[in-house]
C-alpha cells in the first residue's frame, strides 16, 4: 500500500544498527556504540543560556520560512569571513538540520531520470535522496585514501549534480585544492551543480578546509551546506542552512514552507548566538576537536597494534576500515555486535564499493574506545 518512490528507499543503516544495539542493551549487555553521528560533548553553556533567554523572550511563534534575518545574515556572515563565499541573505535559507538542506536541494536540482554523482563512499543519506527525486546514482570509485579518480569519466549528458562531503563521513578524508579545481571544471564544462556539504569543516586535524564555492566562477555552480549538529554538538537542535543561488532556494523554499515550515524559532536565535560568540563558541570547538583527535590517535595505535594497517583520518569522527580478511563489512559488524557488544555500521551502506568496509565513529569516551580495542581483538583477532 506504499508509494513506489518511498519503496525506492532503504531504511537508514545507522539508525537500523542503532535500533539493534538498543535491543542488546535491553537483554542487559554492555553495548558499546561506536554507531553514531553525533558528538558527545554538550552543548556548549553560552548557546543553552541563549535558547532558554529566547523562550523567555517569547520568541515561540512561527519565523519567515527560510530563517529569521538576524540569523541569515549571521551565517552570510560566517560564509564570508569563514569561507570565502560571497552571498546575499536572501541566498540563505535555514533549515531543520543540514539533513533537510540536502533533501531539498537535491529535490530542487534533480529530475526523474537524472543522475547525480557520488564518491563512494558516500554518507548514506545522498542516495536516498537521490531516488526520492526519481534519479540514479553514479558512484565513482575512490583510492586507497578515499580519494576520487578520474571523476570527469562518469559524467553524461544526464548528469546535473555531483556531491561532494569534505571532511566526508564515513571515512574522514579531506580533499585538497586541486581535487576541488578538478570538480569545479568538470562542472563548468558540463553545466553541473555542485552540492558541497561542509557539516564537519571544524572537525579537522592538521588540514585546512576548503570551499568550493570560494573558487572563481562557481557562484551559479555551487549549493553549500552546513550546519550546527557536529561543530556545536547541537544534533537535537535540528538547524542548519544552505547557501545557494536566487532560483534554488527559491525552490527549495517551496519545499520546505509546504512541509516543515521553517526551523524552531527559539533554536534560530540559538544560532545567531553560536555564529556570533566569537572566542566562546572557538574556544568549546577547539576543546571538542582537541579530544577527538586524541580520540582518533587512540583508535588508530590500538589498531594498528592488533594488526590492522590503517591510516589516521583527517577529519570528522569516524574511521573506515578494511576487515576483507575477516569477512567484509556485513559480517564484522553483525559479529562484532553479536559477540563483542560493539555497534559499528557496515560500509555497505555507503556506497556498492564499500562493503569491505565498517565505520568506526570514535564520538565515544577514551575508555569505551580501549575497550572496544580489546574486544575487537579478542573477537577478530585468532
Ligand atoms: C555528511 C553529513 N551531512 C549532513 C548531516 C546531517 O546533519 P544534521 O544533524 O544537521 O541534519 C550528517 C549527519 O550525520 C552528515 O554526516
Amino acid at each position: 500500500m506504499t508509494s513506489r518512490r518511498l519503496n525506492l528507499i532503504k531504511e537508514s543503516a545507522t539508525l537500523a544498527i542503532a535500533n539493534l544495539a538498543s535491543d542488546i542493551t535491553k537483554q542487559g549487555h554492555d553495548v558499546i556504540t561506536l554507531s553514531l553521528g553525533e558528538p558527545d560533548f554538550a552543548t556548549p553553556g553560552h548557546i543553552c543560556d541563549s535558547v532558554m533567554q529566547s523562550i523567555r523572550r517569547g520568541e515561540t511563534h512561527y519565523t519567515p520560512a527560510a530563517g529569521i534575518p538576524e540569523l541569515k545574515s549571521a551565517i552570510a556572515e560566517k560564509l564570508r569571513t569563514d569561507n570565502g563565499i560571497t552571498v546575499t541573505p536572501d541566498q540563505v535559507l535555514v533549515t531543520p538540520g543540514a539533513k533537510q538542506a540536502v533533501f531539498e536541494v537535491v529535490q530542487a536540482v534533480l529530475d526523474e531520470g537524472d543522475e547525480a554523482i557520488l564518491l563512494d563512499p558516500a554518507w548514506v543519506t545522498y542516495d536516498a535522496c537521490i531516488r526520492y527525486a526519481g534519479a540514479r546514482s553514479v558512484w565513482v570509485p575512490t583510492d586507497n585514501d578515499f580519494m576520487p579518480r578520474e571523476v570527469g569519466d562518469y559524467v553524461t549528458e544526464k548528469t546535473k549534480l555531483i556531491i561532494i562531503n569534505s571532511p566526508g563521513n564515513p571515512a574522514g578524508s579531506v580533499f585538497d585544492r586541486k581535487l576541488l579545481e578538478e570538480v569545479r571544471d568538470i562542472a563548468i564544462d558540463n553545466e553541473i551543480m555542485v552540492i558541497s556539504d561542509e557539516i564537519y569543516e571544524k572537525i579537522i586535524y592538521g588540514r585546512v578546509h576548503m570551499s568550493i564555492g570560494s573558487f572563481d566562477g562557481m557562484q551559479d555552480h555551487v549549493i553549500t551546506i552546513n550546519g550546527f549538529s557536529k561543530s556545536y554538538a547541537m544534533t537535537g537542535w535540528r538547524l542548519g542552512y544552505v547557501a545557494a543561488p536566487p532560483d534554488i532556494i527559491k525552490a527549495a523554499l517551496k519545499l520546505q514552507s509546504h512541509s516543515v515550515s521553517h526551523a524552531a524559532s527559539f533554536v534560530q536565535h540559538a544560532g545567531v548566538t553560536a555564529l556570533s560568540a566569537g572566542q566562546e563558541s572557538a574556544d568549546a570547538i577547539d576543546a571538542m576537536v582537541a579530544e577527538f583527535r586524541a580520540r582518533r590517535d587512540i583508535l588508530v595505535d590500538g589498531l594498528r597494534s592488533i594488526g590492522f594497517d590503517c591510516k589516521k583520518p583527517d577529519g570528522a569522527f569516524y574511521l573506515f576500515l578494511d576487515v576483507a580478511p575477516y569477512g567484509g563489512g556485513d559480517v564484522v559488524a553483525k559479529l562484532l555486535l553479536r559477540e563483542a557488544y560493539i555497534a559499528v555500521t557496515p560500509g555497505s551502506a555507503f556506497g556498492p564499493g564499500s562493503s569491505d568496509f565498517i565505520r568506526i565513529s570514535y564520538a565515544a569516551s577514551r575508555e569505551r574506545i580501549y575497550d572496544a580495542i580489546e574486544r575487537i581483538r579478542d573477537t577478530l583477532i585468532p
